[in-house]
C-alpha cells in the first residue's frame, strides 16, 4: 500500500458521527428525520427581500474582510442591548457561520500541543476544530444528576501547564442544558486565575424556554478573554446564509481577521444584507419560531417521558436527550433498530461525546405533525424492545 498521501492532521480526525445516520436516512421512503438540527421554517419573508433587493441593487462584490460596517454597527447595538456587553466595529469580525468562526479562533490561538478543556457531551465539531489547529482537546463529563452543566471544579481538575482555554457552548447541543449564571460564574472564576480564554459558542442564545441566556462575554472581567461566537443559523433560520459572528477584544479579532482574509476574504454579501434586515426588524420572527419550539418541546417531552423514556427538561436550543440505557441495548443499536423498522432518524448521544452514552438526541425543530407521528413510531418500536 503507497503511503497516504493525506496529511496526519487529518487522518487524525474521525469522520462525524452523526453524517452517517443522515446517509442511511436518505436511501429509506418515508423517514422522519429527527437528526440534523436545523430550523424547519424557510428564513422570514422580510430577511429574504432584503437579500434579494440587494443582489438587484448590484451589490455582488466582496465587501470589507470584517464584514459591512452597517453590520457589525447592528450587530454592536444588539449585543450592547440584549446582554449590555459593549464592541466596537473593530472588534467584531462577520464570518461564515459560528463554523468558521470558530476554527479560525482556533488557528490564531493555539499552538501546537496547547490544551483546550471542552465540557462534553457536546457539539461534533468542538474537538476537530482544536485538532485541526495544532491542539489537544481534554473533554470533561457532565451528567444528567447536574442538569449537564459543568462546575468550575471539573475545569479547575482538568487544568494542565498546557491549558489554553476552555470551550463551552450553551444552550447546549446535543443536551438542551443552559448553564445557570452562577455555574458560569464559577467558570469565569477558574478562568480568571488561571488565566485562560475562553471560547464561548453561543449560536443557541436566543432559542430558551422559561430561562435567560447568560452572555458570557458580560461577566465581570470576562470580555477581554471572552471569544463570543453566535450567528444567524438557528434563531433567524437562516442555516444556508452561511453568516455568523466573532467578537472578541482587538487584538484577538485583528488575528482571526488575518485568516479569514486569506481563506475566506468576506462572508457572502446577500447574506449580510439580509442579516442587517434581521436585527432591525426580525425580533417578533424570532419570537414567532421561539414560541414554536417550545411547543414542540413539551410535546416531545411529554412524549418521551410517557412512553417510559427518562427524558432530561431541555431548557433551550432545540434538543431533547431521552435515555434509553434501561432498554438493554447501545444508543446506536437503538438508533439503528429504529431507522431500520420504523423510518425515524434519531442520533446517539455518544456521537457527542462519551458521556452521552445510552442516550439519543431528538431534534425538535420540525412540523408538530412529524413530531407526533415520530413519537408514535418511536412508541412502537420502544414497545417491541421492553
Ligand atoms: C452548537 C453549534 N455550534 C455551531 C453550529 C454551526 O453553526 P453555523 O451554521 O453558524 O456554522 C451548530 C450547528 O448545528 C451548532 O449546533
Amino acid at each position: 500500500m503507497p503511503r497516504s498521501k493525506l496529511s496526519q492532521r487529518v487522518q487524525a480526525i474521525p469522520p462525524s458521527g452523526i453524517r452517517r445516520f443522515f446517509d442511511i436516512a436518505a436511501t429509506l421512503p418515508d423517514v422522519i428525520s429527527l437528526g440534523i438540527g436545523e430550523p424547519d421554517f424557510v428564513t422570514p419573508d422580510a430577511f429574504r427581500a432584503a437579500g434579494i433587493k440587494s443582489i438587484e441593487a448590484g451589490y455582488t462584490a466582496y465587501t470589507s474582510n470584517s464584514g459591512l460596517i452597517e453590520l457589525r454597527e447592528a450587530l454592536a447595538a444588539h449585543l450592547q442591548k440584549l446582554y449590555g456587553v459593549g464592541y466596537g466595529v473593530d472588534d467584531l469580525l462577520i464570518t461564515v457561520g459560528v463554523s468558521e468562526a470558530m476554527q479560525n479562533a482556533m488557528l490564531a490561538l493555539i499552538d501546537p500541543g496547547d490544551e483546550i478543556i471542552i465540557p462534553e457531551p457536546s457539539f461534533v465539531a468542538y474537538g476537530p476544530s482544536v485538532q485541526l489547529a495544532g491542539g489537544v482537546p481534554v473533554y470533561v463529563a457532565t451528567n444528567v444528576d447536574d442538569a449537564f452543566q459543568v462546575t468550575g471544579a471539573a475545569i479547575e481538575a482538568a487544568i494542565s501547564p498546557r491549558t489554553k482555554g476552555i470551550l463551552i457552548g450553551y444552550p447546549n447541543n446535543p443536551t438542551g442544558a443552559v448553564m445557570s449564571r452562577e455555574h458560569l460564574l464559577e467558570v469565569a472564576e477558574v478562568a480568571e486565575r488561571h488565566d485562560l480564554l475562553v471560547f464561548s459558542d453561543e449560536i443557541y442564545d436566543r432559542l430558551v424556554y422559561g430561562v435567560e441566556h447568560t452572555c458570557f462575554a458580560a461577566l465581570p472581567g470576562m470580555r477581554d478573554r471572552t471569544i463570543l461566537m453566535g450567528g444567524f443559523s438557528k434563531a433567524y433560520a437562516m442555516t444556508g446564509w452561511r453568516l455568523g459572528y466573532l467578537a472578541a477584544n482587538q487584538e484577538i479579532t485583528a488575528a482571526v481577521r488575518k485568516i479569514h482574509q486569506y481563506a475566506i476574504m468576506s462572508a457572502p454579501t446577500m447574506s449580510q444584507y439580509a442579516a442587517i434586515e434581521a436585527l432591525q426588524s426580525g425580533e417578533p420572527e424570532v419570537e414567532r419560531m421561539c414560541n414554536e419550539y417550545d411547543r414542540r418541546r413539551r410535546v416531545i417531552v411529554d412524549g418521551f417521558r410517557q412512553m417510559g423514556l427518562p427524558t432530561f427538561e431541555p431548557q433551550g436550543a432545540f434538543y431533547a436527550f431521552p435515555a434509553i440505557s434501561h432498554l438493554g441495548i447501545s444508543a446506536t443499536e437503538f438508533c439503528e433498530g429504529l431507522l431500520e423498522h420504523e423510518h425515524v432518524a434519531v442520533i446517539p448521544g455518544d456521537a457527542f461525546g462519551p458521556s452521552g452514552a445510552g442516550f439519543v438526541r431528538a431534534c425538535y425543530a420540525t412540523a408538530l405533525p412529524k413530531i407526533e407521528s415520530a413519537l408514535e413510531r418511536i412508541e412502537h418500536y420502544v414497545r417491541r424492545l421492553s
